[in-house]
């Protein structure tokens, strides 16, 4: 990992950030959480955080058989959350509901097209029965893994309730992400089946899904049985008999019961890929018990779920905040959600408040991204629509700059809003820091405090704990939590690892009985006001438009081109994306130049975009002769940051292998 370094001049600016807005009155008044509650339960969890969720578990969930061990730490940091209890994720998030709310909507969906679709309660439990019944039918048996590669449509839900059900565990994979991804994540969860869609619609563009699929299953993932096809565009479509069945046709006779099957609270209910340090994604591996509890509370607290509220997560189900914030955590609630297939900008920037004004969205949660891109936009946009039921806005997915945050604030929470901006990861399940609405006062930038149950600190590179305020540093999780990945699909090494090993052996810390520190590979500042500022990733992670991307896959993904030998990978500030890609690339033979350097450079952007997906697509990629290497040959990074950026050149050259290739990197020679 790299120092925290360059995060001086971040501190500054989160230090200059005072502006401080304390939770509306209005609001607080009929919070679930108002600041008494926050603090009896901060109380409460700090006297005994085990007792704190064993209380919670048994209060929010529907358990089969209760559970009698709340957290067996044996073998931590393979922590077992509430291990002897039996449970179904489906059965929470819907049946739970039906007596009380079989007719309330679950599902409000709007096509890109303009079609909208509203699901109730009782129409959810009887689709997904039916599509449980049909992966039986197929042979799909309890531990069993599916894929779903499918649009940002109703029928991802469906399908991953329905595995949920049967207790098969998904593996998502963004409908956006290339045949080869799709391939090897296939490949890496050796799944029997994968469920997709003749196509779905984005930017009024066709996104030809099961071409990917039957590209990616070409030749090879002898473990796919059989393939589920959702007819969402009608559009012709290769058919491998034998192997491929229509969704509709699969469930057309299936029952509309399908008993859950009751399973551990650790059964994996599901493994979703995500990028790290390394050129191969990781199978972050979650649970059911413990994860569902993390999903259900925090969407209650963090979004102050009412009964008459409509919540809207614009992610996409690709992503954990998909799984969390969409699939799981408001439906436990009974709540009722809003899905989008679409882009923001289509047919024009209005979409996404023409939603919010259409099915009278109250609760809005989104990514700093889009929130630049729309701001951008200019404002006379959104003041086409009306607003007025919207009550609570969120982000999430990397830091707010604090102007975004405030054109938020100001445009379309009419400076009467609160906001949650949301700090978690993939790994950690469900938020782990963020102000309750109607309880923490709000700075612009900063995701405040750790939600109660959750204890965060900040240490040095020793892993020393920095004590009292003005802090920054490593940010380590001290104790378990629910809803915490459990491991890394297949690779547990991998999970001792990254997660657990900065600060020395978990193993020996725990035979010695020392606390365990989940390192998240954020660098963060804590404030004189005890308040958190997440200041980036500290491990070769870029967050691009909010996506996680490694640089070394991307690099792997330039080196399969014929003409390149060498590349690296790193990060430069983009105005809407957050981060932007830059590559700097050895080529085989001469160093290409003039027009030749700009096709090929064209041909590159398209072939990583081919081979992992267009978030992927490097914006710009620059040829030398030689990568700045110290003499043991690391790539100095650091300093192809301060290159691809433009910036003066502050680091000590003088280490380098070749300081002369400075200026070529520069395009200066
Ligand atoms: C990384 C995790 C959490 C769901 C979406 C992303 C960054 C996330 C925030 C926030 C500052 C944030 C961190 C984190 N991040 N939320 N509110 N403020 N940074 O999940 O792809 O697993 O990425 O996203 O760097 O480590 P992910």
């Amino acid at each position: 990992m790299n120092k925290p370094e360059g995060t001086a001049s971040n501190i500054q600016s989160t230090l200059a950030e005072n502006r401080l807005f304390p939770p509306p009155a209005e609001f607080a008044g009929k919070a679930r959480i108002d600041s008494k509650r926050l603090t009896e339960l901060r109380a409460e969890a700090e006297k005994d955080f085990v007792s704190f969720w064993a209380k919670l578990a048994r209060e929010e969930l529907n358990w089969k058989q209760p559970f009698s061990v709340t957290l067996d730490d044996s073998k931590a940091p393979n922590y077992r959350w509430f291990s002897d209890g039996k449970i179904n994720v489906s059965y929470n998030c819907i049946d739970r509901h039906l007596a009380t709310h079989g007719d309330k909507p679950a599902i409000i969906f709007e096509g890109e097209p303009g079609d909208v679709a509203t699901l109730t309660y009782k129409q959810l439990h009887a689709e997904v029965c039916k599509l449980a019944n049909g992966l039986k039918s197929l042979g799909v048996v309890k531990g069993d893994r599916v894929v779903i590669y499918l649009p940002m449509i109703a029928q991802a839900v469906i399908a991953m309730q329905a595995c949920a059900r049967i207790g098969a565990t998904h593996s998502v994979v963004f409908g956006g992400f290339s045949a080869q991804s799709l391939r090897d994540r296939i490949e890496g969860a050796s799944a029997k089946l994968l469920i997709t869609a003749d196509g779905g619609t984005r930017g009024a563009h066709v996104v030809e899904l099961k071409k990917a699929v039957d590209e990616a299953l070409a030749g090879g993932c002898k473990c796919i049985e059989s393939v589920v096809v959702y007819k969402r565009t009608g559009k012709p479509i290769e058919w491998t008999r034998g192997r491929d069945v229509w969704w509709h046709e699969l469930t057309e006779k299936a029952s509309a019961t399908c008993e859950p099957e009751w399973v551990d609270a650790e059964h994996p209910l599901f493994m979703l890929y995500t990028s790290g340090s390394t050129g191969k994604p990781k199978g972050i591996q979650h649970s059911s018990g413990g994860y569902l509890l993390g999903a259900h509370v925090t969407s209650k607290w963090v979004f102050d779920l009412h009964d008459a509220d409509v919540f809207w997560c614009t992610a996409d189900v690709g992503w954990i905040t998909g799984h969390t914030y969409i699939a799981y955590g408001p439906l436990s609630n009974g709540a009722t959600i809003v899905m989008y297939e679409g882009g923001p900008m289509t047919p024009d920037p209005g979409r996404f408040w023409k939603i919010c004004q259409d099915h009278g969205v109250t609760i809005f949660y989104t990514a700093p991204t889009a929130i630049r891109a729309l701001a951008k936009m200019g404002e006379q946009i959104p003041k086409r629509y009306d607003l007025s039921k919207l009550r609570l806005l969120g982000s999430v997915g990397e830091p707010i700059n604090p102007e975004a945050w405030m054109w938020y604030h100001r445009v379309i929470g009419k400076e009467k809003l609160p906001i949650v901006d949301t700090w978690w990861q993939t790994e950690t399940g469900a938020i782990l820091m963020s102000p309750l609405p109607g309880a923490t006062a709000t700075k612009p930038g900063s995701c405040t405090q750790p939600l109660p149950g959750i204890f965060a600190e900040i240490v040095d590179e020793a892993g020393n704990l920095i004590q009292g305020n003005d802090a920054g540093g490593y940010l380590v999780i001290t104790r378990p939590w629910p809803s915490m990945l459990r491991t890394v699909y297949g690779d547990n090494e991998r999970y001792l690892s990254t997660y657990w090993s900065q600060f020395g052996d978990p193993l020996t810390a725990r035979a010695e009985k020392r606390p365990l520190l989940y390192v998240a590979g954020d660098s963060a500042h804590r404030d004189k006001d005890g308040y958190y500022w997440i200041l980036g990733r500290m491990d070769d992670v870029l967050k691009v438009a909010g996506h996680r991307l490694g640089t070394a896959e991307v690099e792997s993904a330039l080196v399969a081109h014929p003409r390149v030998a060498e590349a690296a990978v790193v990060g430069r500030p983009h105005e809407i994306k957050g981060e932007g890609i830059v590559a700097f690339v050895i080529c085989k033979g001469e160093r290409p130049t003039g027009k030749e350097a700009e096709a090929l450079s064209r041909e590159l952007r398209e072939f990583v975009s081919k081979s992992m997906g267009p978030i992927a697509k490097p914006d710009e990629i620059r040829f030398t002769d030689a990568l700045p290497k110290t003499r043991s040959g690391k790539i100095m990074r650091r300093l192809l940051r301060s290159v691809a950026k433009d910036e003066e050149i502050t680091q000590d050259v003088s280490t380098l292998e070749n300081p002369g290739i400075v200026d070529q990197l520069r395009g200066r020679a």
